[in-house]
């Protein structure tokens, strides 16, 4: 579908202002860019913050809203992260590896975050509208006292610009939700684990369960070998366990 494009310097939060239009039954594919978010938000209620550094954007942020209708709607975060990460990743000098469900990371450090919500149309409830949010660290910001020190695009290149990696990023992004929508996750479950941050490595569970990581399933489903046998997890929050 063709998209309508949108950039405003300042909203509460892409996602935030896609789902609102959703629900008031505005459905056209969209792509709306931010130069700043006020309220940002992360997954599971979390904030995402886009301090601003001096002239320049400190990160991305984008959101991208279009119908959908996939038999099947796990893993469709595996597959955004997954385009996401082979965009950025020729350039950088360390792999830009996949944490399950969707964070990229860099050598351990949050690099991208994504979050993925659908809204119900107002007038029709046959209809899923997915809004897919990205925000993609570009440098250093003054409010990072995060515990774990993101990392950015600007370690690897240093003049990148929001515009210019929203340019590189996006074609294949569309490409692949629309791939995913017709074809679910997986056939790109072997791309995926190709760049799996977690496989083989000890675990824990945001219920308290640890285990070892044996990967993603076909089905985008984390597989983690716990003293409890094989577990197919589908949602939690995971930790890599100090060693
Ligand atoms: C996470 O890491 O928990 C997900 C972060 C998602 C941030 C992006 S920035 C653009 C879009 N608008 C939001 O409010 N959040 C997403």
């Amino acid at each position: 579908p063709g998209f309508g494009v949108e950039v405003v310097a300042e909203i509460d939060s892409t996602n935030t202002e896609l789902m609102r239009r959703a629900r008031q039954g505005i459905t056209a594919p969209v792509l709306l860019v931010a130069e700043r978010q006020t309220a940002g938000r992360g997954r599971l209620g979390r904030p995402w913050e886009s301090a601003q550094q001096t002239s320049q954007p400190a990160s991305l942020t984008f959101s991208l809203g279009l119908p959908l209708a996939p038999k099947d709607w796990s893993g469709l975060s595996l597959a955004v992260g997954l385009s996401v990460a082979e965009s950025l990743d020729p350039a950088s000098s360390a792999p830009v590896r996949l944490k399950w469900p969707n964070d990229l990371w860099v050598h351990d450090r949050k690099l991208v975050g994504i979050l993925i919500e659908t809204a119900v149309p107002q007038g029709d409830a046959t209809q899923r509208y997915a809004v897919i949010g990205i925000g993609v660290n570009l440098g250093p910001r003054e409010a990072d006292g995060l515990r774990t020190p993101p990392a950015w695009v600007h370690e690897w290149r240093p003049d990148a610009t929001p515009g210019a990696l929203l340019s590189e990023l996006l074609p294949p992004l569309v490409a692949m939700v629309q791939a995913f929508a017709e074809c679910g996750f997986a056939p790109f479950a072997e791309r995926f684990a190709a760049r799996d941050a977690l496989r083989g490595r000890d675990v824990q569970l945001s219920d308290g369960t640890a285990g070892r990581c044996e990967g993603v399933g076909w089905g985008g489903e984390l597989r983690v070998q716990t003293a409890a046998g094989m577990q197919a997890i589908t949602s939690a929050e995971v930790s890599v366990r100090p060693v």
